[in-house]
């Protein structure tokens, strides 16, 4: 198998580094969530905050496996506070549509350079983000139909607090 290509592994690292900061800003997410103790929305970036940081252990394993050389970068601080659970997924499903924007240049530096390895490893990614943007779409679109309904709230946080749960619906990794 050829090793990748000088862009490809420049890409990959690229992607690397923003998994790692949807990680950390899912985590900054969740401390948000602590702070104004809704407890299941905060288990929900929790566990949010976790498959980023396995995203990010996907292309950090890929890249050696091809031969490639991880560059491990610096990771931005994310913003820690917000002004409602609305705003918080709208940042969300914001940062999810960018995030597939991110994957789909990624697979076009892979038919670029005509690695076709990377671009299967990368279609995994293509349907992750399917999945991304539309649970964070599902939350948005609850929080948005509640208006100024408290007690809706507190029901949204008890079927957040469900997630990761056994028998809960954690459909993928
Ligand atoms: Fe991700
Ligand atoms: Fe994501």
């Amino acid at each position: 198998m050829a090793m990748l290509t000088e862009k490809m592994q420049t890409a990959l690292n690229g992607q690397l580094n923003a998994e790692l900061y949807s990680s950390y800003l899912y985590l900054s997410m969740n401390a948000y969530f602590k702070s104004v103790n809704l407890d299941g929305f905060a288990n929900w970036m929790y566990y949010q905050a976790q498959e980023e940081l396995e995203h990010s252990l996907k292309f950090y394993d890929f890249i050696i496996r091809r031969g490639g050389k991880v560059q491990l970068q610096q990771i931005a601080a994310p913003p820690t506070e917000w002004n409602s659970p609305l705003a918080v997924f709208e940042a969300t499903l914001e940062h999810e549509q960018k995030v597939t924007g991110l994957i789909n240049d990624l697979v076009d530096v892979a038919h670029e350079e005509r690695d076709h390895a990377t671009n299967i490893f990368l279609q995994w990614f293509v349907s992750e983000q399917v999945e991304e943007e539309e649970s964070a779409g599902g939350v948005l679109e609850q929080l948005k139909l509640l208006g100024d309904a408290k007690g809706g709230l507190f029901m949204i946080d008890r079927e957040l607090s469900k997630r990761g749960a056994s028998g809960g619906s954690e459909e993928s990794e």
